[in-house]
């Protein structure tokens, strides 16, 4: 009865939401099982940024309920964005659902089966389902248990502030995750100071807009951000390799964020910097708050802070109005930055956004087509990127071993996957990798010893 399993849908946010409420429901007692087959209780925790993915949990949830019939104990519960998005009218298309926690209630789960088990055991009928999507004061803060396995976590996630006021046309996130509420700086230092004592070495923030961290809470100093400071402060904790952030705004990104890349080595060279389009127009009707001409800007700044910054974005083809010209500007900036990657998405409606009532919405077979254009492109372009660093030594943080076991995993610098033959004490650790073969996303390439490269020293070494 106290087998968990929780699957996750959507972003790095709802990961380290699933993760916590794992950690949480360890410490009453409930194993989370790595295998649907096996769990009692099976936690979906959802996404609602794009149709297709409440589809896909929707789907999943009606599957699941049928294990019902077979195992009346069984209990299903939705967490998250769905569930906040649309709350108790789940209900009609799935009635066997047993719980339905928001975005703001992740701490709740623990008591919330309890409840339902110990209604189980005595044998009580089922009863109406849980529903909690209630926003709560200091929810920002409930999120700071992590798994204590017996594998060290050598890249973590933190969570630093929730919920975003941008209000972008498109977007429901607004909906899902509220107001912009940020965690105490002190609690964040502390949680990373925990984590990097329990063997972690990379501590990725995280935030639905990271970069007007702690806006309202603390003061600019000097000209400097309360995000930016915080990046000081993580940055100064020993024994903590890299530090990585994720997602930024554009808007957030003045002198002093583009200064930190230069000042502190952990961030590497890599940003997550969405641009959604490369139309003035269509960034206007987005209610983005930047031209192009800024954005590139910006890419310029943090290029010049660090020249081999590499950079991934988001991009929306087919925002309603968006022309054969507006989706040029979006073409012609993706080969301008030249990113690494790209997480292009087809417009999709959420009721309630303003981008839903708006006209010119675009057929799909155009989405369609303006998806292939860019995913093309930015697989060239990604290819040429791998390919150029084949035969340079790269720094990689070795996270352990691949997906076949065999070889050891890590990421660079510029945040792209290595793969090299390790050995398993090297989990953790910082070490150079010379790249010999390139895929579109993955470097490959061989440890460089230390020993090598004192006799390779050695022979260059005049006599
Ligand atoms: N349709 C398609 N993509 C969307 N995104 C957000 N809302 C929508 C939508 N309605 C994309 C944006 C955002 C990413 C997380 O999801 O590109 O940056």
């Amino acid at each position: 009865m106290n087998r968990v399993h929780i699957k996750t849908y959507g972003c790095q946010m709802n990961e380290r939401d699933s993760e916590a409420v794992a950690a949480m429901l360890r410490a009453r007692g409930y194993r989370i099982v790595a295998s649907e087959d096996e769990c009692d209780v099976l936690l979906l925790n959802t996404c609602s940024v794009r149709d297709a993915a409440e589809q896909k949990a929707i789907g999943k949830a009606g599957y699941s309920a049928a294990r019902k019939r077979r195992n009346p104990d069984f209990i299903l519960g939705i967490l998250g964005c769905m569930a906040q998005n649309r709350g108790a009218t789940l209900l009609d298309r799935l009635p066997d659902v047993d719980l339905i926690v928001g975005t703001q209630k992740f701490h709740r789960v623990p008591d919330y089966l309890d409840n339902l088990r110990a209604a189980r055991e005595a044998g009580i009928p089922l009863g109406e389902t849980i529903v909690d999507t209630a926003a709560e004061a200091g929810s920002q803060s409930t999120i700071r248990d992590h798994l204590d396995g017996p594998d060290t976590q050598v890249c973590a996630f933190v969570s630093i502030q929730q919920g975003c006021n941008m209000n972008c046309a498109f977007c429901i996130v607004p909906t899902t995750r509220g107001d912009e509420r940020s965690r105490p700086m002190d609690d964040i230092v502390r949680e990373c100071e925990g984590l990097v004592a329990r063997g972690t070495r990379e501590v990725t923030l995280l935030g639905q807009i990271v970069t007007s961290y702690g806006r309202r809470d603390y003061a600019h100093a000097a000209g400097v951000s309360p995000f930016v400071q915080l990046l000081e402060r993580v940055h100064a904790i020993p024994g903590l390799e890299r530090i990585r952030f994720t997602s930024p705004h554009p808007r957030g990104f003045r002198e002093d964020l583009a200064g930190a890349f230069g000042r502190l080595p952990k961030l590497g060279e890599y940003v997550h910097l969405p641009v959604q389009s490369g139309s003035d127009r269509i960034l206007r009707a987005m209610k983005r708050p930047y031209t192009r001409a800024r954005y590139l800007e910006i890419v310029d700044s943090l290029r010049a802070a660090q020249p081999a910054m590499a950079f991934s974005t988001d991009i929306i083809v087919g925002f309603p109005g968006e022309t054969e010209a507006d989706f040029e500007e979006t073409r012609s900036l993706c080969e301008a930055v030249d990113y690494d990657m790209a997480y292009i998405f087809k417009y999709s409606v959420r009721s309630g956004t303003p981008a839903a009532a708006m006209p010119g919405q675009v057929p799909d077979q155009v989405k369609e087509e303006r998806n292939r254009v860019l995913l093309e492109l930015l697989r060239a372009g990604s290819l040429r990127r791998t390919q150029a660093l084949v035969g340079t030594v790269q720094e990689v943080l070795v996270e352990g071993p691949d997906k076949t076991g065999l070889r050891f995993t890590g990421r660079t610098r510029g945040n792209r996957v290595a793969v090299f033959d390790a050995a398993p004490r090297l989990a953790g650790s910082l070490v150079p990798v010379e790249i010999t073969r390139a895929s579109v996303s993955t470097l490959y390439g061989d440890l460089v010893l230390a020993d090598a490269g004192l006799q390779t020293a050695l022979a260059a070494a005049p006599l």
